[in-house]
């Protein structure tokens, strides 16, 4: 299968993380196969392509749940593949697994907390708290409540938040829609923006590309474990294979 760019090749500012030739398998079958990529400082890039594709693959090997087979992983001109997760934690990326993950038992503000775990992030908790509440005020409302009590919107703003306690230069999210009404992820995403335009770099997985196009500049669109096409968000939209495949234009 031939990779089809449509990126222009105009210059480059500073790359925040490469994939190069990545191959990553469960036990002996490869599911992702020589994935390469980049991603610029503070952009918001999209990682497409329907189900099984290997989205979330990418995710977690990119936070050490999974190491690749071969290839390599460069964030901030360190290599960090085959790093454990809190290390990759501890050089800035926050990791928002699919299906939120949230500790129902616990409170809101209990599971925010969960997200400064490590030392450098557990000293500043207090402030980034507040700085997080000042994105998400539901939260703060509702701090003393029990996370399973949340409606399903919140939760995911909770996801996302306990992300944000850890001071990330990248936030990861893996599908933020899933699972919630079309009108409750209008305000997630709302949230998504503000975040990205207080200069949190997002790569941001979807399967609803039009959504995850809203807010990103560019993106990549993963076919059975390979990376099929990329583009900038304008070329994506108008790219008729996109269009027939996943728009249902
Ligand atoms: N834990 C697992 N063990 C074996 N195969 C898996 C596991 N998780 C995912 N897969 C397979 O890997 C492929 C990619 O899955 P995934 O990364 O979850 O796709 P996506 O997030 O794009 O829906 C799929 O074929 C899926 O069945
Ligand atoms: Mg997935």
């Amino acid at each position: 299968m031939t990779r089809r760019s449509l990126r222009p090749t105009w210059g480059r500012v500073l790359v925040m993380l490469r994939i190069d030739k990545v191959d990553v398998s469960y036990g002996s079958v490869r599911v992702l196969h020589g994935i390469s990529f980049h991603m610029d400082k503070g952009e918001c890039l999209a990682l497409l392509g329907s189900n099984g594709a290997g989205k979330s693959t990418i995710l977690k090997t990119i936070s050490g749940l999974l190491n690749p087979d071969g290839g390599s992983i460069v964030f901030m001109e360190e290599r960090i593949d085959h790093l454990p997760t809190f290390e990759v934690a501890k050089a800035g990326i926050a990791h928002v697994p699919e299906g939120r993950r949230v500790f129902p038992q616990l409170s809101v503000e209990e599971n925010l907390d969960m997200g400064s775990y490590l030392p450098e992030a557990k000293k500043q908790r207090k402030r980034t708290k507040e700085w997080v509440y000042s994105i998400f005020p539901v939260l703060e409302e509702r701090r003393r409540q029990m996370a399973g009590t949340l409606s399903g919107g919140e939760q995911q703003m909770m996801a996302i938040g306990r992300g944000l306690m850890l001071k990330p230069r990248l936030l990861m999210l893996d599908e933020p829609s899933l699972g919630l009404a079309p009108i409750i992820t209008d305000g997630v995403y709302e949230k998504l923006g503000e975040i990205r335009k207080q200069g949190v770099s997002i790569l941001l997985v979807e399967q609803d590309v039009l959504r995850a196009l809203g807010i990103c500049d560019r993106g990549y669109v993963l076919k059975n474990g390979r990376i099929h096409l990329e583009g900038a968000r304008e070329q994506l939209l108008a790219d008729s294979e996109i269009k027939s495949a996943y728009l249902g234009m």
